[in-house]
């Protein structure tokens, strides 16, 4: 699962019927599921990701414009999940390089022991300039997965360009042999299979050091899903591993790696030419740095924005200030909350009657609202000074970058039947670094 490094392209004939395999080899479970995309390296990269549970001994997709003309032949890795019976499965992931911009294509995997059903996606746009469409949500599970069928249709209806899911996934991946982390896989399938789904590790991916999460998900990058960045259209994307923070077990230099990683990243990302061209900044991560949550300690513990206990390394909040990240994502929290343009506790509104019109300071959101077996979440009262906006209600946030000036959120409220509870516009003349003076 490291890396693609072997890539095979075929131009088939038009109506070519893949042959079947040499006689004498029997595959009894090699039916491919679970199938779902993301982007590569760069975004008219797309890597396909499958399942199947015994050895095919080749990953293959088919694909083209309208017919699938192509085929291109990945990789696969055998999976053994941590728990009691050592379930294993194979998971294939091919990737479809250079694929032309604002294209459909259709396409279907699998190998000579079976292919998927045909699906389709489309291709973002090239350049900068494009309205990009997103759907952001944590915290979604197997069941009571509120979201889930309003993310579905809106996907097939082509209302997003991708999917931001911000960390928690099935609760837990590892349930039950990982059969629960098999069922989520197809529950996301009419969504993540036609549209690049993008993601992070949460506390509930943790268990045998996130090998659920790390073996299914290929996000782009050397980090295994962990930590990597994209970009497509204005935006440049971030995503972080909260996680590393609060699981020390597995490895005090993941903070560091992560941490030199994420400076070196914001440093070429802000080069005065990278930023022009794209002057967005959105990072996201799974446990937030500022909530107003009631049931537990979650909002108290800050490590993500301060650093680590007693030693106070590797905060990453000063980051934010340091190259100007416009927006920073989170979830954990089962609620929405939207801040003021916020730093180290103060609120710093860009002007008192248009509070995000080159803000002084990150915009945070809270999105962990999609639905779980665990309900959703109670907030303090009064709210703090800094907490905009916030709701209890089941749903998830819609993006849409219109362009490198205007950025507009909006939160959808699947209890209120799709309604529209909250949005707002961050609109900024210049990215740069916050001066807090
Ligand atoms: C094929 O998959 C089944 C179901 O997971 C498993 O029990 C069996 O051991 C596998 N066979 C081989 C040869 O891997
Ligand atoms: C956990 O996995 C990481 C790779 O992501 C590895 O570097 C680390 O050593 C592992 N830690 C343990 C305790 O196995
Ligand atoms: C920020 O601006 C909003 C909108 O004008 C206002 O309601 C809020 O009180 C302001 N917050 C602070 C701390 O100035
Ligand atoms: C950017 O998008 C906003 C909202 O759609 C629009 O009002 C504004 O004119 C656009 N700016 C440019 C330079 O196109
Ligand atoms: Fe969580």
């Amino acid at each position: 699962m490291k890396s693609f490094i072997f890539i095979l392209l075929l131009k088939l004939s038009l109506g070519e019927i893949t042959p079947r395999a040499s006689p004498g080899y029997d595959c009894e479970y090699c039916q491919p599921e679970q199938i779902h995309i993301s982007f590569g390296s760069k975004s008219n990269d797309i890597v396909v990701t499958w399942t199947t549970f015994n050895n095919t001994h080749e990953s293959r997709v088919q694909y083209g414009e309208g017919t699938m003309d192509m085929e291109a032949v990945g990789t696969r890795t055998l999976f053994t999940d941590g728990g009691k019976q050592r379930r294993k499965m194979w998971i294939h992931r091919t990737l479809l390089p250079d694929l032309k911009y604002d294209t459909r294509y259709v396409y279907h995997a699998g190998s000579v022991f079976g292919w998927s059903e045909q699906f389709s996606f489309k291709t973002v746009p090239a350049g900068e300039d494009w309205v990009v469409r997103a759907a952001i949500y944590g915290d979604m599970g197997n069941k009571n997965a509120h979201s889930l069928s309003y993310l579905q249709d809106e996907a097939q209806r082509g209302h997003f360009d991708m999917i931001l899911h911000v960390g928690d996934f099935a609760y837990d991946m590892d349930t039950d042999d990982a059969l629960v982390g098999d069922e989520f896989m197809r529950q996301i399938q009419p969504l993540a299979a036609i549209l690049p789904y993008m993601t992070c590790p949460g506390n509930h991916e943790a268990k045998y050091n996130f090998s659920n999460y790390r073996n299914r998900f290929s996000m782009p990058g050397p980090y295994e899903s962990m930590f990597y960045s994209f970009d497509v259209g204005p935006i440049h994307f971030i995503s972080i591993s909260t996680e590393f923070y609060y699981f020390l077990e597995f490895g005090f230099k993941m903070v560091a790696n992560q941490f030199q990683w994420l400076q070196e990243d914001l440093m070429e990302a802000t080069k005065p030419e990278n930023r022009a061209r794209r002057p967005w900044i959105v990072l996201f991560g799974h446990r937030p740095m500022y909530c107003s949550n009631s049931d537990d300690i979650d909002c108290s513990v800050e490590y993500t924005r301060k650093g680590l206990p007693f030693l106070g390394l590797y905060g990453v909040e000063p980051l934010l200030r340091r190259f100007g990240v416009d927006a920073a994502l989170w979830a954990h929290e089962h609620s929405y909350e939207r801040s003021w343009p916020l730093y180290d506790l103060r609120v710093y509104n860009g002007s008192l009657r248009e509070p995000y019109r080159d803000p002084r300071a990150p915009v945070h959101v809270v999105t962990g609202s999609a639905g779980c077996q665990e309900d959703t979440d109670t907030f303090t009262s009064p709210p703090p000074a800094w907490s905009a906006f916030r709701c209890s209600d089941y749903g998830y946030t819609r993006l849409h970058a219109h362009n490198r000036t205007h950025l507009h959120f909006e939160q959808v409220d699947v209890d209120l039947k799709g309604q529209v509870i909250d949005s707002f516009w961050i609109v900024k003349d210049h990215h740069r670094p916050y001066d807090l003076s």
